[in-house]
């Protein structure tokens, strides 16, 4: 697939089929989210896939904040990915101190690379996705038994899709573009 078609035509899906997506599948869009970019190549994004019905279910309950539009989604979820990463690392050249005046707030830019490298690497792969972000985190972390250097940026439910979205409406050209 054309990359350009790929980053227009990827849409958010929130309706799955009632099929699971292999491990192997899963483990090859992650290797190719392994080649986003990354503060310092620091690579601090993780991926903790949870397909275990039981784990999901827990996930709706406990880590959407009861935000109906996601608890409805993951009702139907067959998985769902834990996307977080290491803290502490990105935004700093040598030694402890940040090197710029955004300090850590590399650290969740490059999780935003990951994700959308992830979810543009399940879309080459026939597999829909919805990044989650009116999550809880920490119910997530616990849930998941996420190691302490870890913290969560984001769910991505993952699947079959079950609908065809329309194209979300965007920005024009001329309301986000200048040139200096
Ligand atoms: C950081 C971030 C957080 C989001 N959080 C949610 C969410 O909690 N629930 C949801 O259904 N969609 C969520 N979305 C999906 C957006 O609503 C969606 O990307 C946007 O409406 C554009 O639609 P499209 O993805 O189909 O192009 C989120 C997207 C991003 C990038």
């Amino acid at each position: 697939m054309d990359a350009i078609d790929m980053i227009k035509e990827r849409r958010s899906i929130r309706k799955f089929k009632n099929e699971k997506v292999n491990r192997e599948t899963m483990k090859d869009i992650v290797e190719i989210s392994r080649w986003a970019p990354s503060w310092g190549n620091f690579q601090v994004a993780r991926y903790t896939l949870v397909d275990d019905e039981a784990t999901i279910k827990r996930l709706s309950t406990e880590g959407v904040n009861g935000f109906v539009y996601n608890l409805n989604t993951l009702k139907e979820a067959k998985g769902v990915a834990v996307l977080s990463f290491v803290k502490g690392k990105s935004g700093k050249l040598e030694g402890d101190d940040y090197a710029t005046s955004k300090a850590n707030v590399w650290e969740v830019f490059d999780a935003g690379i990951a994700c959308q490298t992830f979810c543009l690497a399940a879309h080459g792969k026939g597999v829909g996705t919805v990044i989650m972000g009116v999550i809880s985190d920490e119910s997530i972390s616990e849930i998941v038994s996420l190691p302490e250097e870890e913290t969560v940026a984001a769910l991505i439910v993952y699947g079959y899709a079950d609908e065809t979205p329309n194209a979300t409406p965007r920005k024009d050209i001329d309301d986000i573009l200048r040139f200096v």
